[in-house]
């Protein structure tokens, strides 16, 4: 494994990082979850991320039951707030009251009395930032988190933050986690320049495109079984990468992979990993043998040329607009 730091931050994480998003609590059962988790330890992942929101609070009762036992400074354990996790009109966004006690839950549910990271998973429209800023600032200075990130916000967003920090003596954001792989390139125009200038990593999330870009998604064929594209909540969230130019597109980057002698994984994992910006490519898994599989994404080298191919190919299915990042208008 290689490590790299969490921004400008002196916190180095695994280059691969283990999420478990759809997956835990949700569609894989709990001893394949906890031999996933096994499985990326072993290869030498330390950086797990997860949710309040995943599989309705479960995902980290599962993480935290995975990770029971593990030395604590041995992994970095990241989790989000802002989606709802209950009826409640406080139950989500990015007020005090749901920072503090989601935070605590998630805590709780981890197993944990502290989280590396504590990311808020989109912006809330509906909440002043100084607000959230200083939350987050308190939950630092209590030590239940280390470091303070965000997700999916635009360019403007994080430059407020930022701003409100440096001019109250707040914590400063260290890390965004955006979408971002061979087709969703939305953050490179705004977002990254912004990001390498303040010292903020990406740590990126579906480096597979959910999986498509492992290429076992076949044009005009139906999905395979017990894939993400079958299950019945991941199926919603997989279905605009599913379109039969996309998926003959990444059949035609199987020769790309193969003379540089690596599966189609791997190259879709590295390919992310190549913009100095990113701190970590944030892998999901359903089987021990993905997780065996992608980790070898780590320290490889892409050629110009290699790079120059993949855009040949895809070219006319990637997106770039950065427009596409957008938190929802109103809380959800
Ligand atoms: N911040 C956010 O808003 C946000 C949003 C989404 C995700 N995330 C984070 O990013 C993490 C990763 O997201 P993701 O799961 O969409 O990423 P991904 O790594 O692009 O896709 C993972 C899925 O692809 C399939 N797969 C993985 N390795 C494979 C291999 N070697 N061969 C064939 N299939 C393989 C598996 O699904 P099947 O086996 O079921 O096909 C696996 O669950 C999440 O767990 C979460 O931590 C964050």
């Amino acid at each position: 494994m290689e490590f790299r730091h969490l921004g400008r931050s002196g916190l180095k994480i695994s280059e691969i990082a283990y999420g478990n998003w759809l997956t835990h609590g949700s569609q894989v059962a709990e001893d394949a979850a906890s031999a996933c988790v096994a499985a990326a330890l072993e290869e030498g992942i330390t950086t797990f991320d997860t949710a309040d929101v995943y599989a309705g609070t479960r995902a980290e009762e599962v993480l935290g039951r995975a990770l029971h036992g593990v030395r604590r400074e041995s992994v970095e354990i990241f989790t989000k707030v802002y989606w709802p996790t209950g009826p409640g009109v406080n139950d989500r966004g990015l007020s005090r009251k749901h920072i503090m006690e989601s935070a605590h839950a998630s805590l709780r549910r981890l197993q944990t009395d502290y989280v590396d990271l504590y990311q808020a998973h989109r912006f809330d429209h509906h909440t002043p930032l100084d607000e959230t800023m200083r939350a987050f600032d308190d939950l630092v200075r209590h030590g239940k988190a280390l470091y303070i990130g965000v997700s999916e916000w635009r360019a403007d967003e994080i430059a407020a933050a930022l701003k409100i920090a440096d001019e109250m003596g707040l914590d400063r954001i260290i890390s965004n986690q955006p979408q971002y792989n061979m087709i969703w390139r939305v953050i490179e125009s705004e977002i990254v320049p912004l990001c390498e200038r303040e010292g903020i990593g990406q740590i990126v999330w579906s480096p597979m495109a959910q999986g498509v870009l492992t290429g076992k998604y076949a044009p005009g064929a139906p999905p395979p079984a017990g894939s993400r594209a079958t299950d019945e909540r991941g199926s919603a969230f997989i279905s605009e990468y599913l379109a039969d130019d996309i998926l003959s597109r990444v059949q035609q980057l199987r020769p790309v992979a193969d003379e540089a002698g690596l599966t189609l994984s791997q190259l879709a994992i590295a390919w992310t990993l190549q913009n100095p910006n990113v701190s970590a490519a944030i892998v999901g898994a359903t089987r021990p043998e993905q997780v065996r599989e992608n980790v070898k994404a780590a320290g490889v080298q892409l050629e110009p040329a290699v790079l120059k191919r993949i855009d040949d190919i895809l070219g006319p299915v990637v997106v770039s607009d950065p427009a596409q990042t957008a938190s929802p208008p109103d809380r959800p």
